[in-house]
């Protein structure tokens, strides 16, 4: 369409607009240029990464396969309400563990610690019979998952005390007073530890559900005592002690390039004891001592360094270890100098855990834990959010990091987490946590420099962040939040604006990731004294113990994942100025121009993908110009994110909002197409280049 007509057309909508004369429900025209002809920034091959962290059970009770909640009995109480950071009591008897007995029974239970297994599992159950049937129910994270034809691996240690013979039953048991629906029986017992791993089936009559719990029961006079007690159903591919198949599925389907990990505060710690101690995750899981987490409960640490290995394996994603860098999220740190040096070796040792050869020191450490293979590595980040060490010690602690692996390994690049002058870091590591309206009105936050800073949650190298020939940038966390425990559309919305100017400033920004990832939904317990599971506002991802979904703003990454182009295209709106999207804002009803387009090229398919938000709430009727195209199909697909702008998904409807792919049958040079208010809109168009 020539210039002229457009934009007569979109001065008369201005004027109907203003005068009233468009309400909602009628469409505004918008046009949008794209030059095919003009190629800009590539995207880099990191486009689109995971970040994860123990939070909101996102490994216990998430990732982790594992049923059974507080296996080695070393689970605290939930933390003291309003202490801050979380202060917590240890449980005795251990939480998340009863008895089972019939009305009447006097069995009894208690905690011993008198005779470990090893030092990883110092605490042990005991139960004492009272020459009746009785067990040690646990009821794993919100419930154990009971489904049809499906079977599970139970494994424990166990030993007999003051006479008592006989096999255990492992069962699961319904919570309706106890139906069993899988059961095994173990070889008899004896007085000295041993494990026994036993296998239940459910038959294909059982309901699903995870209104049960897993128990071990013996019977007799005298105890039988356990540690390390273990339950997995089927795991993704299959793997012995692996993660849990629905939420991997998700996240293939989002096609990650890599997944930071581990990300955020878990890596600091609440204190240095409390800090990723990664030497304490590996090996096998009964070697794993544990440690308290961040976020509120205690890490199991089954889910250690060799599973997010697994897990980058498993998703063909490349892993951008983040190394502790000597601040605990107290404040207590290690200055630079020799006391700091054991940390610095760990972190190179670590490195070599994961991308060194098989026969290296921590290489066949590796290879021990299941991966002969070296992981391929190019990133390795030094800390976490380390603007927050007031000491200000974190430049003396990056130049000794920095030095170290850059002298080891000069391949990797190196991410700092705050403003360092004595060294230049390959990258930083730049965070944003907003509201919807932040986000997408400041989706080219890297592109100009003359930007106010409107963010709420930056590390703050605000001089450098726009500089082209500095350290490039990894946006390491950032969500539009709003929507909890999940983001709703109108959050997912400028996610997708915000990612579409990402991948536009592309030449300065080489990765970015969500965050958080994972949560567990489930809510407070009250009658058994359980807190929530989740403990951040907004995640990505949402699941409880039968169901897991992704919300609209997984949706987004998913579209995008899925549709990546390899080097960015001019893209320009022409449109009125019209209300954006509602939300609680003293700016609610500000006008602008709240239609974000983008568009890049993927050469091996000759395929134009574009991008478009409709973050208003009135449609639009859009022409799409793309110019210096040659051939170009009529056909093509649409993909079509909408809804209301509060939709959320959740475990009862997990697909509320989600895409909708549709044919084109009408494109060209030039074409119309109608914009759903509060919809984002992907077309994936053929056209050779002029
Ligand atoms: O993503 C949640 C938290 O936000 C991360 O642990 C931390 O890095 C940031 O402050």
């Amino acid at each position: 369409m020539n210039s002229n007509k457009k934009l007569l057309r979109i001065i008369a909508a201005s004027f109907l607009l203003a005068v009233g004369k468009i309400s909602s429900g009628a469409a505004v025209p918008a046009t949008i240029d794209i030059d095919v002809n003009k190629p800009g920034a590539a995207i880099p091959p990191t486009f689109y990464g995971l970040m994860t962290e123990e939070i909101n059970h996102s490994y216990d009770g998430g990732l982790f396969a594992e049923l059974i909640q507080n296996r080695t009995f070393q689970d605290p109480l939930p933390p003291i309400a309003g202490s801050h950071p979380p202060q917590h009591v240890s449980a005795d008897p251990p939480i998340h563990w009863t008895i089972v007995q019939d009305d009447g029974g006097k069995a009894t239970m208690a905690t011993d610690r008198s005779d470990p297994v090893n030092a990883a599992l110092p605490i042990s159950l005991r139960l004492n019979l009272d020459g009746r049937r009785a067990g040690l129910a646990n009821d794993g994270y919100w419930g154990i998952p009971v489904r049809p034809d499906t079977t599970y691996t139970a494994s424990f240690y166990a030993k007999s005390g003051g006479g008592l013979a006989g096999p255990l039953t492992a069962a699961i048991i319904l919570d309706d007073g106890g139906t069993s629906v899988a059961h095994a029986d173990t070889q008899p017992i004896t007085d000295r530890w041993q494990k026994y791993t036993v296998t239940l089936t459910t038959g294909n009559d059982v309901v699903s559900t995870a209104k049960a719990r897993f128990a071990l029961f013996a019977q007799g006079s005298g105890s039988v005592s356990l540690s390390f007690v273990s339950l997995f159903p089927p795991t993704y591919m299959d793997t012995p002690g692996g993660l849990r198949p629905d939420l991997m599925k998700l996240m293939a389907d989002m096609h990650p390039a890599f997944i930071r990990l581990p990300g955020g505060n878990y890596l600091e710690g609440n204190s240095l004891a409390d800090r990723f101690n990664w030497k304490q995750m590996i090996g096998p899981a009964d070697q794993r001592p544990g440690h308290m987490g961040c976020w509120g409960y205690r890490s199991s640490d089954g889910f250690g360094l060799p599973q997010y290995l697994l897990w980058c394996k498993q998703l063909n994603a490349e892993p951008v270890l983040a190394v502790f860098a000597g601040y605990a999220l107290n404040g207590q740190h290690v200055d630079a100098g020799p006391m700091l040096q054991p940390y610095v070796d760990e972190a190179l040792e670590e490195i070599e855990y994961v991308s060194g050869p098989a026969d290296s020191e921590w290489g066949k450490r590796r290879a021990a834990d299941g991966f002969t293979e070296p992981f391929a590595l190019h990133y390795v980040e030094v800390g976490n959010e380390d603007w927050f060490d007031r000491s200000k010690s974190y430049d003396g602690r990056f130049t000794q990091f920095f030095d170290a692996i850059r002298s080891k390994y000069p391949q990797l690049k190196i991410i700092a987490t705050a403003p360092v002058t004595s060294r230049r870091p390959d990258l930083y590591d730049d965070h944003y946590y907003r509201s919807p309206r932040q986000m997408a009105f400041d989706w080219r936050h890297y592109d100009n420099s003359d930007q106010p800073v409107a963010d709420t949650f930056h590390g703050g190298h605000h001089d450098k962040r726009f500089d082209r020939t500095g350290p490039g940038i990894f946006v390491g966390e950032w969500a539009s939040q709003e929507g909890k425990p999940t983001p709703d559309l109108n959050a997912a919305l400028a996610d997708a604006a915000w990612l579409m100017g990402l991948e536009q400033d592309a030449d300065l920004v080489q990765l970015e990731s969500y965050a958080p990832l994972l949560v567990n939904v489930s809510p407070e317990d009250k009658a058994r004294g359980y807190p929530r599971a989740w403990a951040w506002s907004t995640n990505l991802i949402g699941y409880d113990a039968m169901t897991a979904f992704g919300s609209p703003g997984y949706y987004v990454q998913a579209m995008f994942g899925q549709n990546k182009g390899d080097v960015v295209l001019p893209a320009s709106v022409t449109a009125v100025p019209m209300p954006a999207s509602t939300e609680p804002s003293p700016n609610t009803g500000k006008m602008g121009i709240p239609l974000f387009a983008s568009a890049s090229y993927v050469s091996a398919t000759h395929e134009v993908i574009v991008k478009v938000v409709n973050f208003g709430n009135i449609p639009v009727d859009a022409t799409f110009d793309l110019r210096g195209t040659g051939d170009i199909a009529a056909t093509g697909t649409a993909i079509v994110l909408t809804g209301s702008p509060r939709d959320i998904n959740t475990v009862d409807q997990p697909e509320k909002v989600s895409p909708k792919e549709e044919p084109i049958a009408d494109a060209g040079a030039t074409f119309h197409r109608a914009l759903a208010a509060h919809s984002l809109t992907l077309l994936r168009l053929t056209a050779t280049v002029r």
